[in-house]
């Protein structure tokens, strides 16, 4: 049986295909104009356009498998636990820079995150997107979180300028081929004087650019899944994914008319090979090879105001 929707989520609500409002009808949601239905799982509005792309979908599921699981096994390079402890600069960063109560919030591409709760304690709306279900199946039933929506990044199903605060942590790369259009999307959900927070792997990151910036993107994706192959990596990048260029984003955002263009670098990152992370140290005590040259960095930029 399906729950009842809390009406100010479904208020934020669109349907995907055609941006038109949702009415539910008989435990399902109702597109007012084109008349698609959607169907709602365990509270969750399942809102996936219909050009989703079902392999993309799998291959998202699989991995999401590979974040669950405990790293006893060696292999597995990949730990949650450490992956939440890399995240708390960025939480840090939105904390100091949301202002008031009862706003509303969108995490794109949450994933297993539950620092909504914080924001959802101070009677905030916030809403935890993401491609697989499974992942807000988790997010509702073993955290109690009250806003799940599933969906796809390239046809978000909300109404524009609806979100205040506009999240999303280590996403965009999955777009790397369609990022203007991406953000765009993005800062359409915000009202004017909105934030738009985002983190992504940097491709000037300091050992990631003589490969990201330097060799010709295709021969880059080739040698890396060949090493990743060889290396029998548990959490290896797909094919679609290539770490973001920070000035580039910096520039989309400017030319978009975002203004307070905030770039933070994100010091913690794990995963990564104790002696490269040591020499990277060293090297940051330069201010700007920290700024810019990090492993990830962080954003926080306002769109302007109507
Ligand atoms: C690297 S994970 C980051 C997860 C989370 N933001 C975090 O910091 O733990 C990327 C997330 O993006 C989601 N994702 C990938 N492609 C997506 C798409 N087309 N639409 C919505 N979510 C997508 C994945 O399911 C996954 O949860
Ligand atoms: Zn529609």
């Amino acid at each position: 049986m399906s729950e009842l929707l809390n009406p100010q989520l479904i208020n934020l609500l669109a349907c995907p295909d055609c941006n038109g409002n949702l009415e539910t009808i008989a435990g399902q949601l109702q597109c007012t104009n084109c008349k698609k239905k959607y169907e709602i799982r365990n509270g969750i509005p399942c809102l996936y356009p219909s050009s989703i792309d079902e392999d993309h979908l799998q291959e998202e599921e699989s991995l999401a498998d590979m974040m669950k699981r405990t790293p006893d096994n060696k292999k597995d390079q990949f730990s949650l636990a450490q992956w939440d402890e890399s995240k708390k600069e960025f939480w840090g960063m939105v904390k100091n820079n949301v202002e008031g109560n009862n706003k509303a919030f969108i995490n794109i591409g949450c994933g297993y995150d539950f620092n909504y709760i914080v924001h959802e304690k101070e009677g905030s709306i916030f809403v935890n997107f993401d491609l697989v279900c499974k992942m807000l199946n988790f997010l509702k039933n073993e955290h109690g979180a009250k806003s799940c929506v599933a969906g796809d990044i390239n046809k978000l199903p909300f109404k524009k300028a609806s979100f205040d605060y506009v999240i999303s942590i280590d996403v965009i790369h999955h777009e790397s081929d369609n990022l203007e259009s991406l953000i765009k999307s993005f800062a359409d959900l915000l009202k004017s004087g909105g934030t738009l927070f985002l983190e992504d792997p940097n491709a000037w990151g300091i050992f990631q650019a003589p490969k990201s910036i330097l060799l010709p993107k295709p021969l880059y994706q080739f040698t890396r899944s060949i090493y990743h192959k060889i290396k029998l990596s548990s959490h290896k990048p797909a094919d679609y994914e290539f770490p973001t260029n920070v000035w580039k984003i910096k520039d989309i955002l400017k030319n978009m008319g975002f203004s307070d263009i905030m770039v933070y670098p994100n010091n913690s990152y794990p995963c990564i090979a104790s002696k490269a992370f040591q020499l990277y140290n060293l090297f940051s005590g330069i201010e700007y090879i920290k700024k810019y040259h990090s492993y990830h960095y962080m954003i926080s930029a306002i769109k302007k105001y109507n």
